[in-house]
């Protein structure tokens, strides 16, 4: 086992050769919308993610289904078609799964992927001197919550389904060409969480620029207004202590680093000398990316927010 449970990682990784090792990680969750097969393909983009943040492809796949006793076959079918298409789209197979009754339903993926033993990416190599670049939009756990209560409209709703169920395939694909240090995928601990998992595991101090998050529309204005999912809550809880924040920074964009995503991007640390060909490389087809800050050898603090 090169990477268990002594680092923070969401995967685990056996190397099988000196060419070969498998990544292996499970992720499951509660629907965040409504439509079957939309909710089908985020819980396979979410879970497919960790592979692609530890530098691997996604090859095969297995279902794990929860559903209550009465849900109707066509509910069923659309979760599973959704969850089909996004790993197919991934260019892996799914082949069967598990399935068991529980009173709210709960899907997800456990998903092998390979990558070569030498280049395995880890939250816990981030160097002093890198750049952060983020490639997904921040704020879905509050736009979830707010669309659950009908506050945003049509479009903001299209926009963080459609990202949500985005592969960081093709974001992975792009930054296999760099030589990155770390990369993280940005889930429920929100971009704070995840920085700190990466400084603490790295031993460096991660600086973020508040005003150079990549935001989801509708997000400030939700965030504004107080519709704060509690998971943010949990998250600024464990992370008080061990981040400073600039009194300038308002408070709405603090929430939003502390907002739990579903299906987030990928946070990549890079050599500053490469970061801007790659982030240029990004924009091309993910003009969402940016730089959202950077990394500075160890002080009294893991994470600066400014
Ligand atoms: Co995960
Ligand atoms: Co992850
Ligand atoms: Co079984």
């Amino acid at each position: 086992m090169l990477v268990g449970f002594e680092s923070s990682d969401d995967a685990a990784i056996y190397r099988i050769d000196h060419n070969i090792a498998i990544i292996h990680t499970l992720d499951l969750f509660p629907p965040v919308v409504d439509e079957p097969y939309l909710y089908g393909q985020i819980a396979a983009a979410n879970a497919l993610s960790d592979v692609y943040a530890m530098g691997g492809t996604p090859k095969l796949a297995l279902n794990i289904l929860c559903y209550p006793e009465d849900l109707d076959k066509e509910t069923l079918k659309g979760i599973l078609q959704g969850g089909y298409d996004k790993v197919r789209e991934a260019n892996a197979v799914i082949a069967g799964g598990h399935t068991l009754k529980d009173n709210e339903p709960k899907y997800g993926l456990s998903v092998v992927g390979f990558v070569h033993p030498d280049h395995i990416l880890t939250n816990s190599n981030s160097k002093a001197g890198d750049l952060l670049i983020l490639t997904k939009p921040l704020g879905t756990g509050i736009l979830n919550t707010a669309m659950k209560a009908n506050l945003i409209n049509a479009e903001t709703e299209n926009v963080i389904i459609s990202s949500m169920a985005q592969l960081n395939k093709r974001a992975y694909e792009i930054m296999n060409n760099y030589k990155v240090n770390a990369c993280t995928d940005i889930t429920g601990f929100g971009v704070l969480g995840h920085s700190y998992e990466m400084a603490a595991g790295s031993g460096v101090t991660i600086s973020l620029n508040a005003n150079s998050l990549p935001l989801h529309p509708q997000a400030r204005d939700m965030a504004k207004m107080g519709i704060i999912p509690a998971g943010a809550y949990a998250n600024r809880n464990f992370l008080d202590n061990k981040v400073k924040v600039d009194p300038s920074v308002p408070l709405e964009l603090l929430d939003i680093m502390y907002d739990p995503q579903t299906s987030g991007g990928l946070l990549i640390s890079i050599a500053e000398k490469d970061a801007y060909k790659l982030l240029s490389e990004l924009k091309g087809e993910i003009p969402c990316a940016e730089i959202i800050g950077e990394v500075l050898p160890l002080d009294n603090y893991s994470i600066i927010v400014k």
